[in-house]
C-alpha cells in the first residue's frame, strides 16, 4: 500500500522532523508498503536532499507559477531537484484558502512537467440526499483530467478525502462500505479518461481521520490502494501503529 504522511503544519522543529523520518525509514523496510513523507517545505528540503533510504518525499503543494519573479512560491522543479517524488495538489485546506479547479489543474500540469507524481485531492464538503456531491467529485476530476495527456493520466494518484471526515476522530471517518462505493464511483469516472484495462492501475488513496483503530477495516476489501494521513502520522507511536496494522 502507498502511505502518504501529510505532516501539514504539525511539525515545526528539526528534531521532530528527524525523529519521524527515522520512524519512516524503519517502516519502509517492510516491502509491502511505500512510505511517503509530506513535510512542511523547509523540512522537505532538509530531509529529501540527503535521502538514501526507501522513504519517498512529497511536497504539500506546488505553485501555479513555474519560476522567475515570484516571491514566496514553491515550484515543482525546485521540489523535484531537492529529491521530491510526489506533490500533494488540491488539498481541501488549500482549496479552502481560495485555490480553484483551474489552479489545481495548472499545478498538476507543472508537477507532471517537472517529473513529480501528482497526488490529486478531491472530495465533497458534505453529503446531500440528492447525491449532488457525486457531480462535485466528477467536476473536480474533469477539471484536471481534461488537461492531461493520455500518458499523464496514468501517472497521477487520486486521494479521495471527503472534507467532512478530515481532521476529526476516527468515529467520523467514512465507513468501509461507503468507501467501497466511492472507489467504484471514482473508477467509473476514471473510465471516461483512460481505457477500461488501465482503470485498475490508477492508484486511489483515502484520507480523513485514518487512525490505527480504523485503518485495517478501511484497507480490507474496499479496493483502496493506500492512504493520505495527517495527524496520526505526526507522532512516531501512532505512525508506527498505522503501518503495522496493515502490514
Ligand atoms: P487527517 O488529515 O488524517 O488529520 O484527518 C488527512 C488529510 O487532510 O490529508
Amino acid at each position: 500500500m502507498l502511505i502518504v504522511a501529510n505532516w501539514k503544519a504539525y511539525v515545526e522543529t528539526t528534531e521532530k522532523a528527524k525523529r519521524l523520518y527515522r520512524t519512516a525509514q524503519r517502516l519502509a523496510a517492510n516491502k509491502k508498503n511505500e512510505i511517503v513523507l509530506a513535510p512542511p517545505a523547509p523540512y522537505l528540503g532538509y530531509l529529501a536532499i540527503g535521502n538514501r533510504s526507501k522513504v519517498k518525499f512529497a511536497a504539500q503543494d506546488v505553485s501555479v507559477v513555474e519560476g522567475g519573479a515570484a516571491t514566496g512560491e514553491l515550484t515543482a522543479h525546485a521540489v523535484r531537484n531537492v529529491g521530491g517524488t510526489y506533490a500533494v495538489i488540491g488539498h481541501s485546506e488549500r482549496r479552502a484558502r481560495g485555490e480553484t479547479d483551474v489552479e489545481v489543474s495548472q499545478k498538476v500540469k507543472h508537477a507532471c512537467g517537472a517529473g513529480l507524481i501528482p497526488i490529486l485531492c478531491v472530495g465533497e464538503n458534505e453529503r446531500d440526499a440528492e447525491a449532488r456531491y457525486l457531480n462535485h467529485l466528477r467536476a473536480q476530476l474533469k477539471a484536471v483530467f481534461d488537461m492531461l495527456t493520455p500518458k499523464e493520466r496514468l501517472h497521477i494518484v487520486i486521494a479521495y478525502e471527503p472534507i467532512w471526515a478530515i481532521g476529526k476522530s476516527a468515529s467520523e471517518a467514512i465507513s468501509p462500505r461507503d468507501l467501497t462505493e466511492m472507489i467504484l464511483y471514482l473508477r467509473k469516472i476514471l473510465g471516461e479518461y483512460v481505457s477500461a484495462k488501465q482503470v485498475p492501475a490508477v492508484c486511489i488513496l483515502y484520507g480523513g481521520s485514518v487512525e490505527p483503530g480504523n485503518i485495517r477495516a478501511l484497507a480490507d476489501a474496499t479496493g483502496i490502494d493506500g492512504f493520505l494521513i495527517g495527524r496520526a502520522t505526526t507522532e512516531p507511536v501512532s505512525f508506527t501503529a498505522l503501518v503495522k496494522a496493515i502490514s
